[in-house]
């Protein structure tokens, strides 16, 4: 899959800025990161899994050629292949160097204890989610607003800053139709391509 992300990254992502933010990734362990501790893709490689599963789900969504299914976007709806690149690819980069394992203890089907590895997160940098992504990315190249808007977004109404009492999140959803897309398809990904057994 990382293979498939550079593929991807390299072919539509062009802008100044663009190959020192890669260059960067290489240091870091979002390649060999899960995507979460316990939920889903919890397991090495899982980070670069699900950037590339977004990605592709929201490409699915922006490219539709009579615009999401039930919007009102329509035809004129048109984002490009670089902005969907970014969106889905790098929509999780907050998570690089945001978990450690631990090894902790559990019996083993003997009756044994035995150690087992245990993904906790180590934030090294703690900037929130989101928000922290579009931190990350604008140190290397600039964000459109709509960009920014979508990748700021993507948790949706599970976002921390709507569980404080924030409406932020609605309010853009209103404004920046690739902010709803990207939630779907960070949505999509984690629920449907990546459920349980796969
Ligand atoms: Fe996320
Ligand atoms: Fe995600």
């Amino acid at each position: 899959m990382k293979e498939k992300f550079l593929e991807i990254y390299r072919k539509n992502i062009t802008r100044p800025g663009a190959d020192k933010l890669l260059a960067w990734l290489e240091t870091t362990d979002f390649f060999t990161a899960p995507a979460s501790t316990r939920f889903h893709l919890s397991r090495p490689g899982g980070l670069v899994d699900h950037s590339v599963h977004v990605y592709e789900r929201l490409d699915n969504l922006v490219t539709d050629e009579e615009g999401y299914p039930g919007s009102t976007f329509g035809e004129d709806f048109t984002i490009s292949d670089e902005t969907i690149a970014i969106c889905g690819l790098l929509h999780d980069i907050c998570k690089a160097n945001f978990y450690t394992v631990e090894m902790r203890n559990r019996k083993n089907e003997q009756g044994q204890w035995e150690k087992y590895p245990f993904y906790v997160v180590d934030d090294q940098l703690p900037y929130g989610h989101g928000e922290k992504s579009v931190y990350i990315i604008s140190g290397f190249m600039k964000l459109t607003r709509e960009e920014a808007m979508a990748i700021r977004w993507h948790m949706g109404f599970s976002d921390t800053d709507f569980k404080g009492g924030g409406f932020s999140v609605g309010n853009a959803f209103g404004k920046f139709p690739l902010a709803v897309l990207t939630h779907i398809a960070d949505l999509q990904a984690t629920y449907l391509d990546e459920a349980e057994g796969e």
